[in-house]
This record gives C-alpha cells, structure tokens and sequence, in this order.
C-alpha cells in the first residue's frame, strides 16, 4: 500500500461547451473549435495531475444538490446518458464509471464523526450530475481512474455561505483524514467556476468566439482578484472574502466545493498555477491546480 495522501487539488470547472468543443466519441453533438485557452489549459493541468500518479479522483459538485444531508455515490458502476437540462444541444454524453465505494464509505464516516449529515446513494438507476462528469472528463478523458462524487447540501441556501463554508470545511478534513487512513493517492476537484453571471440567449453557432466575452468589467476584476490570490498563495484570505465574492458575483462556488478542496489540502500558501481563464457564456472560468511539497517534480 501507497503512502496515502492528497496528491493534487484543482480547481476544475465544468461548462459542458469545454467538452462539446472537444468533440470526444461520448458526446453526440459535434463542434467545429470554441474555447481554446480553456481548453489547452486543462490540457496542461491533466498531464500534472497525471505525472501526480492518482489511484482515485474525488470531485465536490455544484450540479449534485442535496437538500437533506451530504450525499456520496455508493454504487462501484455507473452507465448512462447525461443530457445537459440548459444545453441539451451541446451535451448528450455517453458516460461510464467506477465508483471507489470503500473510500467514498471512508468519507461518509470521517463526516459523520465530525458530526455532518451524511448519505450514501445507493440507487444503480442514479443519474450522475453534469458537474461531476464534465470535471472528471476534463481532468481525465480515459475514465481509467475510480472516481468519488460528493453532493452539495446547498446550506448557502437555507443559511448563508459562512455556514455552508464550515460545513464543506468539516467535509474537507474529513476527506484528507480518509484519504491517509486508506492509504490511497487521491486528486481533488472543486468543480466550479468563478463569476457566473451568464448570457440568456446563445448564439446560432455556440462555438462562435466572437460573441463570447465577459459579462461585465466589475465581475471580470473579481475574478482576477481571485485569481491573483491564488497565485500569491493567499487561499486562507481567499475563504474570508468568499462570502463577498460570492454575493457579487454571483459565484458558483457558493455550493462549497472550493471551501471543501482548500480544507482538505490545509490552505495552501504555495502559490497555485493558473493554467487558464476564460468565459463561457459569459462566465469566469479558472483551471488552477495545487500540488503538496514532492507530489509534483517539475
Ligand atoms: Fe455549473
């Protein structure tokens, strides 16, 4: 057995556009090109997530909201059609996948000691969210790797994000404590975008770029502000302005995923690497990744 721990941490976001671009045989839509910085950041993220030598992905996602409780996928396979619901156009997605049950069991028990509702999902016929698949293609189009999904209790919802912060937070330490216990090698995904105020119609051809562009100048300065933390390193200051960052710009991340990832790699204060901004419909979207001392040689 491995020495267990947190190899890689990413900020991995999922517009189903990245993989409708990227015409892979799962998809049944066909583009002609769209979204190059994005994608060929990914590109990039993939092979260091990749030399990192994961035995498992464990992704946290937006797209998987849980009213009562966090839940995790406890069925070891899964094969289906995922249809995108806003963009049935773009994504129609052939997907297959193991599930890494004892580790997601794992989780599910370091949470519930530190006092989280928790759920395994346990239904074969489950269809697998969006978020969850289009990260996990994106980081690792093979699908030779078991995955780990966890739900969104949405608590931003019912409380507010400070509360939903410390919950994905507790989840975030009990995700690391099950990742060493076990013995395995595991990469993070925060499966979310930055700003996500989007356009509401689509042009005739999705992929053409020269009607893609930010929403606004204000959200594009709150995504580089973030962006600018992650690279000097200021991840603890990145959760504190979180609450702020979020109600301006609309965030995505108020589902916790980013709040969950920085937990369970102890906020790291070595500078991220920023493979990549870029909108989608509109949106900020970032490809960063974060690699403890001597998981990644360069
Ligand atoms: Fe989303």
């Amino acid at each position: 057995m491995t020495e267990g721990r947190i190899v890689a941490g990413a900020l991995a976001p999922h517009p189903p556009h990245l993989i409708y671009a990227e015409n892979p045989p799962q998809n049944e839509p066909t583009a002609e090109c769209g979204w190059e910085g994005l994608r060929w950041g990914y590109e990039r993220m993939r092979a260091d997530v990749a030399a990192t030598k994961p035995d498992v992905l464990i992704v946290h996602s937006p797209h998987w909201q849980t009213y009562v409780g966090t839940h995790l996928l406890g069925v070891p396979h899964f094969k289906s059609l995922s249809v995108d619901p806003i963009f049935p156009n773009l994504f129609r997605y052939s997907y297959e996948m193991n599930v890494d049950v004892e580790l997601a069991e794992a989780i599910h028990d370091e949470a519930v000691d530190a006092g989280l509702e928790m759920k395994m999902m346990r239904n074969p016929d489950f269809r697998v969210d969006y978020g969850t698949i289009v990260s996990c293609h994106l980081t690792r189009p093979a699908w030779d790797l078991p995955i780990v999904s966890i739900s969104s209790n949405r608590s931003a919802s019912y409380y507010g994000v400070e509360v939903m912060q410390e919950m994905a937070a507790a989840l975030g330490n009990a995700t690391r404590k099950a990742v060493e216990k076990l013995g395995k090698r595991a990469a993070l995904l925060s499966s979310s975008s930055l700003s996500h105020r989007h356009f509401t119609s689509e042009s005739e051809i999705p992929e053409d770029m020269s009607m893609e562009h930010v929403s606004s100048h204000a959200l594009y300065l709150w995504d580089m502000q973030m962006i600018d933390m992650i690279k000097k390193g200021q991840t603890r200051q990145m959760i504190d302005i979180m609450p702020e960052f979020i109600t301006q710009s609309i965030s995505e991340m108020d589902a916790g995923s980013f709040a969950w990832l920085m937990a369970a790699m102890e906020y790291p204060e070595e500078p991220g690497e920023v493979y990549a901004y870029g909108t989608v419909i509109g949106t900020g979207n970032a490809v960063a990744g974060w690699y403890p001392k001597g998981a990644l040689a360069r």
